[in-house]
């Protein structure tokens, strides 16, 4: 099936957990870890994101300066976004909203005229962005669930992580890179190591991985 080349990025405390168990949003990691996600960013067509991290940390999807904007595209079984929400008063790329759930919310409607809201599950939706859309790069920034629906798919081809070994977050409810833990993915996926870039004067880690195939 065609679908895009399927990338991520994560920032994992020394104990594995993307954020808190009160949903510490984006902002615990470097300047130079930012710069790494902008730079990751502007190299994609589309952006995508689920609904519990454009929430949490008021994302806008953009890249500064840059005159093509990829798409923004977000992840929800619900529908329900917030009207308020800042990507809806930030110019960028079109926003594309996929709702696979059965009973979506009747705020599940474009609230906003550059916005498409697609019906269908996410392995259709890749499709559908490479085929009617010509994204070729699409970057999952999470979160976890989001990031663990893709890995069960088997359609992340490159992984890459922010080992930062100064936090440690704790808790059980607290994401990890493939949501709340709990059972581990039914197979394990090999990756290869691309890029090791340990950081002692920041306290983290610039690590990317590649899908063996
Ligand atoms: N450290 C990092 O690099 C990093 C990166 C990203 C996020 N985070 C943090 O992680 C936390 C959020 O983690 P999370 O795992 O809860 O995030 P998430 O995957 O972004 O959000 C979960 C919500 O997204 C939607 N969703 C996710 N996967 C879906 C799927 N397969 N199908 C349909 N809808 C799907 C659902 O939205 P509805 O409820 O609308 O149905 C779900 O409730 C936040 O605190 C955020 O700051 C950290």
């Amino acid at each position: 099936m065609l679908r895009p080349i399927v990338s991520t990025n994560l920032a994992i405390t020394a104990d594995g957990k993307i954020s808190s168990t009160a949903q510490r949003p984006t902002g615990w990691t470097s300047r130079e870890d930012h710069a790494r996600l902008l730079e990751l960013r502007a190299n994609a067509d589309a952006i995508l994101v689920g609904r519990g991290t454009l929430d949490a940390d008021r994302m806008t999807l953009t890249v500064p300066e840059a005159s093509r904007q990829p798409l923004r595209c977000i992840v929800s079984r619900s529908g329900q976004l917030d009207p308020a929400h800042p990507i809806f008063t930030k110019a960028g790329g079109d926003i594309h909203l996929l709702v696979t759930g059965e009973n979506p919310s009747s705020q599940a409607d474009p609230l906003d005229s550059r916005m498409t809201v697609h019906h269908q599950t996410l392995l259709a939706f890749l499709h559908t962005l490479a085929s009617e859309y010509q994204v070729k790069r699409l970057h999952c920034e999470g979160g976890g669930q989001l990031i663990r629906a893709l890995a069960e798919l088997d359609a992340i081809d490159e992984f890459h992580l922010t080992l930062a070994g100064h936090t440690i977050f704790g808790g059980q409810a607290a994401p990890t890179t493939t949501g709340i833990p709990a059972d581990f993915l039914p197979k394990a996926l090999p990756f290869e190591i691309s890029h090791f870039d340990p950081r002692p004067d920041l306290g983290e880690c610039f690590l990317s991985y590649t899908r063996s195939r």
